[in-house]
């Protein structure tokens, strides 16, 4: 017998025979290494998956969809199919949008230092690039003390009267005249926040700034095309005078060494800010709080009309105050009187929600839920979805100030955002409309003109033309 030693080779047919053999271990073995390899990627925190959802069409994403779909399907859609956080891609950015109160309160509040605000470089540059929202760390927390002081209760009361008279001055217009709704809320809220911006003392840049201002607005809200006669090209322009104007004032009221008023008292008297700082800031502020109360406004009216017992239910409140009022005009304390009115716009803002979410970015790679989202992309909270869960609102699309009779869950509420960058004008704001409807329900009726349904875009969801109204004299003015 021919024993077959270890060194020889086997002859070539029973080599074949071994075949199958070496084939099964060497897939084994690669497989084993695969799945080694798999259990080690998916360790790596950096190679954690990315929330679901479709990126849609390369570079467009789903921005087409965003645009011409109704955004509360947009949105809604893509949850019911994903669950409360996505992934889309819109103008070319990869985002994440987290509809969970607890997941917007990570990103606004518990982990914000990993969430920068984040704007598109065109806009960031018509505000200017200093102004509050642009900033994070201890620039962002020294520029919001002076923001607040300017806006926190004890400062506004004073404006109660200024307030009420822009609306006295205002309000006879509209008699028996048809209103855009939306065009005259917007002079108002311009007027009011000119007031938080310099002081009751009115300069004489004001007309001036006003012209300006509206150009820059018209601009912001374009396309960002840079070519001669464009709005976005006069909007550079008009930020640049702008700029100077302010300038002037600025150096006028620090030669005087008197602040004067407004927020351009508190950041002068800050003393630590440079004048194109407290310029960008200026700005930033009128900026902040002109089309949002004027948008808020706008639907307040549209849903008074639309429920009548409400409205004058409102009447009644409003009423009750008008006979307790000791002197001739309204006073802060009155405002604090004013419980359903004051539900009414908390219900506005929620049914309303005119700012459906805003954008932050992640400054690193972010571990979120199970899921990693990438340094550079965009998250998204989605402030109208929440406001609109059944869960939190139930009936959300009926308009029910009642809600409010007991506060809403923790974080299920933010129509003034959450966190280091919730909005300091949130109280001026109430309380603009405040007066206004105070003088507009004791004094006046509406009725919307054409069609009264639909939603514009303007930039902030409105309704549709800008809800034009015949107003007319109330009939019953003195209290029964
Ligand atoms: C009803 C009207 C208003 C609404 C719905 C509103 C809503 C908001 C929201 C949601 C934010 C947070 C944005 C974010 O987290 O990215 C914000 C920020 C801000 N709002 Fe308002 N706002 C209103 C009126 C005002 C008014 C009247 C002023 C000023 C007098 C104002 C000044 C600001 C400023 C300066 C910020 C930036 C704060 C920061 O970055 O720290 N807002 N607003």
């Amino acid at each position: 017998m021919k024993l077959l030693s270890l060194s020889s080779p086997p002859p070539f047919s029973q080599a074949l025979l071994h075949v199958p053999l070496f084939l099964f271990s060497s897939i084994l073995l690669s497989s084993l290494l695969l799945v080694f390899l798999i259990l080690l990627w998916r360790r790596h925190p950096k190679d954690k998956r990315l929330p679901p959802g479709s990126m849609g069409w390369p570079y467009i994403g789903e921005t087409l969809k965003l645009y011409t779909e109704n955004p509360n399907y947009f949105f809604s859609n893509r949850q019911k199919r994903y669950g409360e956080i996505f992934k889309t891609n819109i103008l070319g950015c990869p985002c994440v949008m987290i509809s969970s109160p607890e997941a917007a309160k990570t990103v606004l509040v518990s982990q914000a230092h990993l969430f920068k605000p984040t704007y598109p470089p065109s806009k960031e540059n018509l505000i200017g690039p200093e102004a509050i929202f642009f900033h994070q760390g201890a620039y962002h927390s020294k520029l919001k003390k002076l923001v607040q002081t300017s806006f926190l209760p004890l400062a506004i009361k004073g404006s109660v009267s200024e307030i009420e008279q822009i609306v006295l001055k205002m309000l006879p217009t509209w008699k028996n005249n048809t209103i855009n709704t939306l065009q005259e809320m917007k002079r108002y809220a311009f007027d009011v926040a000119m007031i938080s911006a310099f002081g009751d003392k009115m300069d004489i840049e004001m007309d001036g700034i006003k012209k300006l201002y509206l150009c820059l607005e018209k601009g912001y809200n374009s396309m960002p095309l840079n070519f001669p006669l464009t709005p976005y090209r006069k909007a550079i322009k008009a930020r640049k005078l702008l700029n100077e104007t302010l300038r002037r004032i600025i150096e006028r009221r620090r030669d005087s060494k008197n602040y004067g008023g407004g927020l351009l008292g508190v950041l002068l008297g800050g003393k630590e800010l440079s004048d194109s700082q407290i310029a960008d800031n200026i700005i930033g502020v009128i900026f902040a709080a002109h089309d949002t109360t004027a948008s808020v406004l706008t639907w307040t009216l549209k849903y008074l009309s639309d429920n009548v017992n409400l409205l004058e239910a409102v009447t009644k409140e409003q009423e009750g105050i008008k006979m307790k009022m000791v002197g001739a005009g309204l006073t802060w304390d009155d405002t604090r009187r004013m419980p359903l009115t004051s539900r009414v716009i908390q219900e506005t803002l929620r049914r309303a929600s005119i700012l459906s979410f805003t954008f932050r970015e992640a400054v690193e790679d972010v571990e979120f839920e199970g899921y990693i989202i990438p340094k550079g992309w965009k998250v998204l909270p989605l402030f109208r979805t929440i406001h609109h869960c059944a869960d939190f609102f139930p009936q959300p699309d009926k308009f029910d100030p009642s809600r409010f009779e007991v506060p809403p869950r923790p974080n299920t509420y933010m129509p003034f955002g959450n966190g280091t960058h919730s909005c300091p004008g949130s109280e001026l704001a109430k309380l603009e409309i405040l007066i206004l409807l105070h003088h507009l329900t004791l004094s006046y009726r509406w009725q919307v003109t054409g069609e009264n349904d639909g939603i514009q875009y303007g930039p902030f969801p409105v309704p549709k033309r800008g809800l034009p109204v015949k107003v007319t004299k109330r009939s019953k003015t003195v209290p029964t």
